[in-house]
């Protein structure tokens, strides 16, 4: 995307302490958009638990063609203690996801400095990779069915959808964003999947992984069956430089991936449609943490990397960088620790803190 004057941003603060969260990343957007030279714009939508309980609808008619207005979105998050589970995930963050053919769930996971992770002996040199998991197929499709429900001889049915454009769509991206990453230590592109098994879907995407892969011969083409995967990423987290991977275990190991690089104070997703005209969308990985809401405790950190991400794919890279680092100077030089109350500072303090040291 070409920079623009005005990044126009529809914020969904969401439920629980989202829209707290999301708050400093706004309040950073701005800061950085000044000192950058550029405006944002920024139209806020009320859509999660609250909106649903009182109403009944999670996303009314017409609001995904509102959404589709702007350049980026930019969630807290959903979740709501008192509506059942799936109900908002479903309704409000897959159905955007889906709508909006995000098709590519870009998860960073980089130890900042001063953050502790519980890896003995790792440092911010070791723990700096980037899943890039598929984001509307798998078994988040939806397919499936019970027969002869809440009888004994019930039968269920949760399958998994895998297509060629899918796959290679998401495969050929993460080349493309391995190479752009250039890591000085070797670009390298590791499909996690399990060809030993789903010998049919995974099949695929190893045949669509081998054929993008002759495109990019500067990039190595490594792959890891997804529990050696898991092994590895905590005895040797250095290995990765790119992972491309299915929708179900891009979920698994993001959260893997989230609690080595200090927790979920601290991770932050980007749901992307990099087509031309894809609206995308920049989320925290914390949730809605009810305990913790109004209280001012919560960490804002993943919501300003959000943020971060949003301002480096809608053509403001500079004023991303800078935010990226703002951040890493905070955490390495500020607080105490990424946990919910124990950060040193209140929520605001951070996002004010972040401000400063732009
Ligand atoms: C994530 C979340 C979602 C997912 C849930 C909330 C539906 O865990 O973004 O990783 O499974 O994708
Ligand atoms: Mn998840």
């Amino acid at each position: 995307m070409n920079a623009k004057k005005t990044l126009n941003i529809a914020v969904i603060g969401g439920d629980g302490t989202g829209p707290e969260v999301a708050a400093e990343g706004v309040k950073v957007l701005k800061a950085a958009a000044q000192l950058e030279g550029f405006s944002v714009d920024f139209q806020d939508f009320d859509f999660g638990g609250n909106r649903y309980l009182r109403t009944g609808e999670i996303l009314p008619t017409g609001a995904v063609e509102e959404l589709r207005k702007f350049d980026a979105i930019f969630l807290g998050a959903v979740g709501h203690p008192d509506v059942p589970p799936g109900v908002l995930e479903k309704g409000l963050l897959l159905e955007l996801r889906f709508q909006l053919d995000q098709y590519i769930n870009l998860r960073p996971v980089k130890l900042y400095p001063g953050v502790e992770t519980p890896l003995v002996g790792k440092g911010p040199q070791d723990i700096d990779f980037v899943v890039v998991r598929e984001n509307t197929e798998d078994l988040y499709c939806g397919v499936g069915g019970f027969l002869k429900k809440h009888t004994p001889d019930e039968v269920a049915t949760q399958t998994a959808i895998y297509t060629r454009k899918g796959c290679e769509r998401c495969i050929r991206w993460a080349f493309e964003f391995t190479q752009k990453r250039n890591n000085p230590k070797g670009k390298k592109l590791t499909l996690v999947a399990k060809t030993n098994v789903l010998t049919f879907g995974h099949d695929l995407w190893w045949r669509a992984f081998q054929a993008v892969a002759k495109d990019y011969p500067d990039v190595q083409a490594d792959y890891n069956h997804v529990d050696a995967c898991c092994m590895w990423m905590v005895k040797n987290p250095e290995y990765y430089d790119v992972i491309v991977t299915t929708n179900m275990f891009g979920d698994i190991i993001t959260d893997l991936g989230g609690i080595i690089q200090g927790g979920m104070g601290v991770a932050a997703g980007g749901n992307i449609n990099p087509d031309p005209g894809g609206v995308s969308m920049y989320e925290p990985m914390g949730g809605s943490a009810p305990k913790y809401t109004g209280k001012n405790v919560i960490n804002p950190i993943a919501a300003i990397s959000a943020a971060a991400m949003l301002l480096e794919h809608s053509g403001q890279a500079q004023a991303g960088q800078r935010v990226m680092k703002a951040i890493q100077s905070v955490t390495g030089s500020k607080m105490k620790s990424q946990a919910a109350g124990k950060m040193g500072y209140s929520t605001t303090q951070v996002g004010d803190l972040v401000c400063e040291a732009l």
